[in-house]
C-alpha cells in the first residue's frame, strides 16, 4: 500500500515513515514546510506538501492508506489544539472518505474523550475524543490507537494493549510506530479503538489477543 503520513515530520511520524520503508508498504509524507522535503527525499522518500488546515485533497491522490500522526503540540495554544488535533484530523477523514480511500489508522492519546473534563489536558483530550468519534461514525476501515505518555527511548517490541488501560503509564514512539504500522494490515483491529502502554508481549501476539 501506498500510505499517507500525516505528521511525517514528527517525532513518531519521522519512525513510522521509516518503519514503512523499511517494510512492505510505501510511505509517502505529508509536511507542511518546504524545508523539510530534504530530509525525506534523501532517503528516497516521497513527500507532499499538506497542512491540516487547508484543504488535503491533493495530498491524498494516489495512496490506499492513512496514518495520522501530527499534533498541534504543547507549546501552541488552545486555538491550535482545536484548529489541529479536532478540526484538522476531523477535514482529514472527510478528505479520505471523498478521495475513496478506506484504511485510515489515527494516533490518539490515552483517556481521549469528548466529554473530558478535570484533567489539566481536558481541552487537548475533549479535541482528540471528538476527531475519534467522527471516525468511528465514518464508513472508513479505522484503527484507534491510544499510547500513554510517549517517551524517545529504544522500542522493545513489546506492548500492552485493551480496550481501555485505567493505570496510567508511558510507550516508547518507537514502540507506537510499530503499531500504527502493524495495524495498516493486521487482520484483528479493523475498526477496533484500543488503549496501549509498554509490556511483555510481542506487538503482532498483542494485537491478536484484543
Ligand atoms: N506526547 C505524548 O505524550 C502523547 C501521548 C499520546 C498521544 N500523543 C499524540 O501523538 C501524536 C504524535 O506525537 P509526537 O510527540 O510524535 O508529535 P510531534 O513530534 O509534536 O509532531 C507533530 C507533527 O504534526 C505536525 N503538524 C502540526 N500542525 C500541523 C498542521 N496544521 N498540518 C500538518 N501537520 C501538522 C508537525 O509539523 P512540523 O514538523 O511542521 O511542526 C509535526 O510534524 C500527536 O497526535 C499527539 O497528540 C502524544
Amino acid at each position: 500500500m501506498r500510505v499517507l503520513v500525516i505528521g511525517a515530520n514528527g517525532k513518531t511520524g519521522r519512525i513510522v515513515v521509516n518503519r514503512l520503508r523499511e517494510g512492505t508498504h510505501t510511505p509517502l509524507a505529508m509536511v507542511r514546510d518546504e524545508a523539510q522535503v530534504g530530509r525525506f527525499a534523501d532517503r528516497g522518500v516521497d513527500t507532499v506538501l499538506g497542512d491540516l488546515e487547508e484543504p488535503l485533497d491533493p495530498a491524498l491522490e494516489g495512496c490506499d492508506a492513512v496514518i495520522f500522526a501530527a499534533g498541534s503540540g504543547s507549546s501552541t495554544g488552545p486555538d491550535k489544539t482545536l484548529a489541529v488535533d479536532r478540526d484538522g484530523a476531523v477535514r482529514s477523514i472527510a478528505a479520505v472518505e471523498e478521495a475513496g480511500i478506506q484504511r485510515y489508522i489515527m494516533l490518539s492519546a490515552m483517556r481521549a474523550d469528548p466529554g473530558s473534563e478535570g484533567h489539566p489536558i481536558s481541552h487537548y483530550l475533549r479535541a482528540k475524543g471528538i476527531a475519534d468519534e467522527h471516525l468511528i461514525r465514518s464508513d472508513l476501515d479505522w484503527t484507534i490507537v491510544r499510547p500513554g505518555r510517549l517517551t524517545d527511548e529504544p522500542g522493545t517490541g513489546r506492548i500492552r494493549v485493551s480496550p481501555k488501560l485505567e493505570t496510567p503509564g508511558s510507550v516508547t514512539r518507537s514502540d507506537t510506530a510499530a503499531v500504527l504500522v502493524a495495524a495498516l494490515d493486521h487482520p484483528n483491529v479493523s475498526r477496533r479503538r484500543f488503549d496501549l502502554l509498554e509490556g511483555e508481549t510481542p506487538i503482532a501476539a498483542a494485537l491478536d489477543g484484543l
